[in-house]
């Protein structure tokens, strides 16, 4: 919270988040990787955190998930130029194996410290329609008693945008166990991404 600062502006909030030191993830990960997308959009999603390719482009969505996102936004109809992408945490968590560096979770103290951001992005871009991707972002915004799959799919009861909807996180499509499991998650995104898409239309 002490690192926002009290503005109208996404770019100033953009270019202060930069420096956030608010808590421990900013120390290992290579720069914040803040949410993208008009000022107006109508749509707003918002997924769990960066990942290594996020954190190397310091853009959202960049990597494997972010082609699965793209690929079902654009089988839905949706342009995801005309809606803002951001994540509930800003910097990249992970473990190093090898030379690798792998997906952490972030943890409850971690999520919570950079909420103050994501509120801020929703007051100021004030979406019709919120989507969360995946339960990382649904326990941020709407508490540690949200449970996907009891909320996957159909308008979640929120004051935080007229309509707050929730889905899969793309990257679940990619842990599917096999060809047949990865396909079948990839139609019920496209399904669930359809029904905001006439939510934009109707
Ligand atoms: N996963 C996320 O949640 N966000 C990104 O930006 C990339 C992968």
């Amino acid at each position: 919270e002490a690192f926002v600062p009290d503005t109208n502006s996404l770019k100033a909030l953009r270019e202060a988040a930069a420096d956030c030191r608010g808590c421990p993830l900013h120390g290992p990960a290579t720069q914040t990787v803040f949410g993208e997308g008009p000022r107006r959009a109508r749509l707003m999603m918002v997924g769990e955190m960066p990942g290594d390719r996020e954190d190397l482009a310091g853009h959202v969505f960049v990597g494997p998930a972010g082609r699965e996102l793209d690929a079902a936004l654009e089988r839905a109809g949706i342009a995801r130029s005309d809606a803002y992408v951001t994540n509930a945490v800003k910097h990249f968590k992970f473990r190093e194996r090898g030379k690798r560096r792998i997906h952490d979770t972030p943890k409850k103290s971690e999520v919570d410290a950079c909420l103050p951001w994501l509120r801020e992005e929703l007051r100021l871009v004030k979406p019709e329609v919120l989507l969360i991707l995946g339960a990382v972002a649904g326990k941020a915004l709407l508490g540690s008693s949200f449970r996907l799959t009891r909320s996957r799919g159909e308008p979640v009861e929120s004051d935080l945008a007229p309509c707050v909807m929730a889905t899969i996180h793309p990257a679940a499509i990619l842990r599917a166990p096999d060809g047949e499991a990865r396909q079948a998650e990839r139609e019920a995104f496209v399904d669930d991404l359809q029904a905001v898409a006439a939510r934009l239309d109707g």
